[in-house]
């Protein structure tokens, strides 16, 4: 119940009440030769081991030669779905580009066929599978969208799972309606209709349940308008979910003008970012979200990650785990991508991938920095000598022991 770290090589103890922007980013504050202690889930203090004083009742770790920071918060992630989709891999290494290949029926709609097909049980326990090795690589938070049910019936299965997920695993689960992920089959010839679907029928069946925190739109040319993106996240909102989008991915889009617009939580992708996308984000508290999985996985331009740090912008990365676009849940892929890609410093990575990725889901209060009363759910780190091995390592696994709560996962 009582637990404390000794000996801890560096604690990393930034983090703040707001998004960590510019020079916050790169400012990585470790206490060196530190101690932490933990009641009840909680952290409740820490400091240096030349004023540590030991309490009866402790059970005593000693990190000697570990670095302990907190947990990832990957904040968008698709991690709930039927099957993988390799054969679009070998296609696309044949020449076809996602878009060709989501033209010919693959891609989402692919996801779709197969995710009505499956059991809630099915896809609970694959889903789960997939959380338990993200929490071993170090996940302590994540966000979890619908979107391959794109019907009233499957959308609700897919987010009764996301529930189902939310109440078995420790770690904090944020939902996210994702309905305005593809027009699906039988509404091809109708968009409006599905548009209407969504505003009429399947926000307000999911605000009753209450299974949504968040809504998003994956705002893009052959899926959906900036307008309709806007339209859709209004409707969400006044059923209290709040926004998110898929922006700028494929192509400039409009996504970022109407997620800022919109008040949106987060925009992600961002591929394509204009000038003036980066002043709007480094006016606004929007979340620039960078997933660099899907980037590589698509050869996709990279978005300007360097420029909307130094532009002001509050950067976060996340997975967007999906079986499309990014196949795989490893937050320490994400962060060295991050450095040796984008040109972000190991500082700048571990801030995006913790504190600023707890804004995307705002969870602010109880995770993404080592701080007096939020969750104890933190890394202790292999023996290493910096805190950069993690991102030179190259997506292995940091982690020596994971807390989730003061308890060893
Ligand atoms: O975030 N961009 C849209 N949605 C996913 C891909 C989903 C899929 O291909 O299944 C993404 O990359
Ligand atoms: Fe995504």
């Amino acid at each position: 119940m009582f637990l404390v770290i000794t000996n801890i090589k560096g604690l990393l103890i930034s983090g703040a009440e707001k998004p960590l922007r510019k020079k916050e980013m790169s400012h990585a504050v470790w206490l060196e030769d530190a101690w932490l202690r933990v009641m009840f889930g909680k952290i409740t203090g820490f400091g240096k081991m030349n004023d540590f004083v030991a309490d009866e009742d402790d059970e005593v770790i000693d990190a000697a030669g570990s670095f302990v920071l907190p947990c990832w918060c990957d904040s968008h992630t698709h991690l709930v779905f039927a099957a993988w989709r390799e054969k679009e891999f070998e296609d696309r290494i044949s020449g076809l580009t996602y878009e060709q290949i989501a033209a010919r029926g693959g891609g989402i709609l692919n996801s779709v066929q197969k995710l009505r097909k499956a059991s809630s049980n099915e896809l609970y326990d694959v889903a789960a599978e997939r959380l338990d090795e993200m929490i071993r690589q170090g996940t302590g938070a994540v966000e979890i969208k619908s979107g391959y049910g794109l019907s009233l019936e499957s959308e609700l299965k897919m987010l009764r799972v996301i529930q189902t997920l939310k109440s078995r695993f420790p770690i904090p689960v944020k939902a996210t309606f994702l309905g305005a992920h593809a027009i699906p089959e039988e509404f091809k010839k109708d968009r409006r209709k599905y548009i209407q679907l969504l505003k009429q029928e399947m926000i307000p069946a999911i605000a009753e349940e209450k299974l949504a925190d968040f809504c998003d739109v994956f705002c893009e040319q052959n899926y959906f308008t900036k307008d309709e993106t806007i339209e859709i996240l209004d409707c969400a909102a006044h059923h209290g979910m709040k926004p998110k989008v898929h922006a700028n991915q494929l192509s400039h889009s409009g996504g970022i003008e109407a997620g800022i617009q919109c008040k949106a939580i987060s925009v992600d992708h961002l591929e394509y970012t204009s000038e003036s996308d980066l002043k709007l984000l480094a006016k606004h508290d929007t979340i620039a979200t960078l997933l660099p999985g899907a980037a590589y996985f698509l050869n996709l331009p990279l978005p300007p990650a360097r420029k909307m740090i130094d532009a002001g912008a509050a950067v976060a990365v996340a997975t967007d785990f999906n079986p499309g676009s990014s196949p795989t849940g490893n937050m320490n892929l994400m962060i060295f991508m991050l450095c040796i890609q984008y040109g972000l410093t190991p500082s700048e990575a571990l801030h995006a991938a913790t504190i600023n990725g707890a804004f995307a889901m705002d969870i602010q209060k109880e995770c993404g920095s080592i701080a007096i009363g939020k969750n104890a759910s933190f890394i202790i780190t292999k023996k290493m000598d910096s805190p950069a091995f993690i991102p030179y390592s190259m997506g292995s696994n940091p982690v020596e022991k994971i807390y989730i709560n003061g308890k060893v996962y």
